[in-house]
C-alpha cells in the first residue's frame, strides 16, 4: 500500500492555497490546511470538499504562534511544506506595516525552524513580482534580474523572506525551498465551486471587474492613460490561478526528487503582457456587457509594465501555463455569478 503523503499548506483556505490543494488532492498527497481566516472564509473549505468529494484537514491557527504551529508538525509527517500564509494587500501595508512584518516575517520564520526542527526538507515559499520594483531595462524580466525598490511594506516582507531563505540555507541547513515569485495570479476553478473571496473592496483589477460587472460598483476606475505602453495603461502578466496551483505540485514533485540543500527562484506567469483596457476588452466579449469604466489618475506605485521570463520555470519543473487569459476572465466571471446568484 503505497504511503499517505501529507503536504501542510498554510494559508491554504485563501485564494491561491484553496486551488493548490484542489490540484495537490488531484496528484495524490494528502493536504492539511493550517489557516487562521484572517483573510479567508470558511465556504472556501466546503467548496475544497466539495470539488475533491472528501473531507479536508484543517487545521485552525497562527503561524506566528510558535507552540499551536508546532503541534500540527507532531500531528503529521509531513514530505513537504507550502507556506501561502501572509497578508498581500499592498495599501493596508502602508497603514499597517508591523502587522504586515510581523505576520510576514514571523510567520515564514516560524515556518522555517519547524521544518528544520521537523526535519520537513522541501519547501516552496509564496514569492511575489513585486521583489523585482519598477524593471530598469527590460520589462521582460528573469530570475537573475536585480531586486528593485519595493513599493510598499508588503512588497519588503517579501524581500526580506527571499533574504531570510538565502541566509538560512547558507548557514547550512538541510532544506531545498522553492521561491515561487507568481505574477498576477486570476480566474477561479472552473466549477465555480472556490474562486477569490476579495474581504472589503477590491485593489486588483480583476475582481474590481467583475464585481463591477454584476453592479456592486458603478465604475471601474481605470488608473492612468498615459504611460509609455501601446494603449496607454499598464501592463501585467495575468497567470490563471489553476496553473499557479499545478505549478506547486511540479515544485513539490520536483523537491521530493533532490537530494542536496539549496534555494531556487523560479518566476511564475505567463510571459505575456497584456494591458488594462485588453482586460477589459476581454472581459465584455466573455461576458457579453458593456462594462462601465473611466480614466483615472494615476495609481501611485504602480509599475508601468512587467511580465515574466518563465523559461526556468519550463527547464526546471517542465510547467508552463496552460490557460489563456480569456479562460481566467471566463472563470473569474462565472464565479462571480455563482456568488451573486448563490
Ligand atoms: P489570501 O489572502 O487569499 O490567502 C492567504 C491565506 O493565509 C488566507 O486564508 C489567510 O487567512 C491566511 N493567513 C494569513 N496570515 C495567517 C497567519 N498568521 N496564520 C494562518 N493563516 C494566515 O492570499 P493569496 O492571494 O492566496 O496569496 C497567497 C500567497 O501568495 C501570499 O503569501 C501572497 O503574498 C502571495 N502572492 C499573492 C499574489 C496575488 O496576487 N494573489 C501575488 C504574488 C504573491
Ligand atoms: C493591475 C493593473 C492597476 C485596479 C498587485 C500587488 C503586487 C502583486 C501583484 C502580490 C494596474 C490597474 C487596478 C483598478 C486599475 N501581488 N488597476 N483599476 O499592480 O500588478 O500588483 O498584484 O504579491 O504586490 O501590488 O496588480 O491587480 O492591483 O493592478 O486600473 O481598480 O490594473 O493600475 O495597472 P499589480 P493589480
Amino acid at each position: 500500500m503505497s504511503q499517505t503523503k501529507h503536504i501542510l499548506v498554510t494559508g491554504g483556505a485563501g485564494y491561491i492555497g484553496s486551488h493548490t490543494v484542489i490540484e495537490l488532492i488531484n496528484a495524490g498527497y494528502s493536504p492539511v490546511i493550517a489557516d487562521n481566516f484572517r483573510n479567508s472564509h470558511k465556504s472556501a473549505i466546503s467548496g475544497i470538499s466539495e470539488i475533491a468529494q472528501q473531507e479536508i484537514i484543517l487545521r485552525e491557527l497562527d503561524v506566528c504562534d510558535l507552540d499551536s504551529f508546532d503541534k500540527v508538525f507532531n500531528e503529521f509527517s509531513f514530505v513537504g511544506i507550502i507556506h501561502f500564509a501572509a497578508l498581500k494587500a499592498v495599501g493596508e501595508s502602508v497603514e499597517r506595516p508591523l502587522d504586515y512584518y510581523r505576520n510576514n516575517v514571523l510567520g515564514l520564520l516560524n515556518c522555517i525552524e519547524l521544518a528544520e526542527k521537523h526535519k520537513v526538507r522541501n519547501i516552496v515559499f509564496s514569492s511575489s513580482c513585486t521583489v523585482y520594483g519598477e524593471p530598469k531595462g527590460e520589462k521582460i524580466v528573469n530570475e537573475k534580474t536585480e531586486m528593485g525598490v519595493a513599493n510598499a511594506p508588503y512588497g519588503y516582507t517579501k524581500q526580506i523572506g527571499e533574504q531570510m531563505i538565502n541566509d538560512v540555507i547558507q548557514s547550512g541547513a538541510d532544506l531545498r525551498i522553492l521561491n515561487l515569485r507568481y505574477f498576477n495570479p486570476v480566474g477561479a476553478h472552473p466549477s465555480s465551486k472556490i474562486g477569490e473571496l476579495p474581504i472589503g473592496k477590491p485593489s486588483n483589477l480583476l475582481p474590481f471587474v467583475t464585481q463591477t460587472g454584476v453592479g456592486i460598483h458603478d465604475a471601474l476606475k481605470v488608473f492612468g492613460n498615459d504611460y509609455n505602453t501601446a494603449d496607454g495603461t499598464c501592463i501585467r502578466d495575468y497567470v490563471h490561478v489553476m496553473d499557479v496551483a499545478s505549478a506547486h505540485v511540479k515544485g513539490i514533485e520536483w523537491l521530493e526528487k533532490q537530494s542536496n540543500s539549496f534555494v531556487e527562484i523560479l518566476n511564475i506567469g505567463t510571459g505575456k503582457g497584456t494591458s488594462v483596457l485588453e482586460i477589459i476588452h476581454t472581459f465584455e466579449e466573455v461576458s457579453g456587457k458593456k462594462l462601465n469604466w473611466e480614466f483615472a489618475e494615476r495609481r501611485e506605485g504602480d509599475i508601468e509594465e512587467i511580465y515574466a521570463d518563465v523559461s526556468k520555470a519550463k527547464k526546471l519543473l517542465n510547467w508552463s501555463n496552460e490557460r489563456t487569459v480569456k479562460d481566467a476572465v471566463q472563470d473569474a466571471w462565472n464565479w462571480e455569478l455563482k456568488l451573486k446568484n448563490g
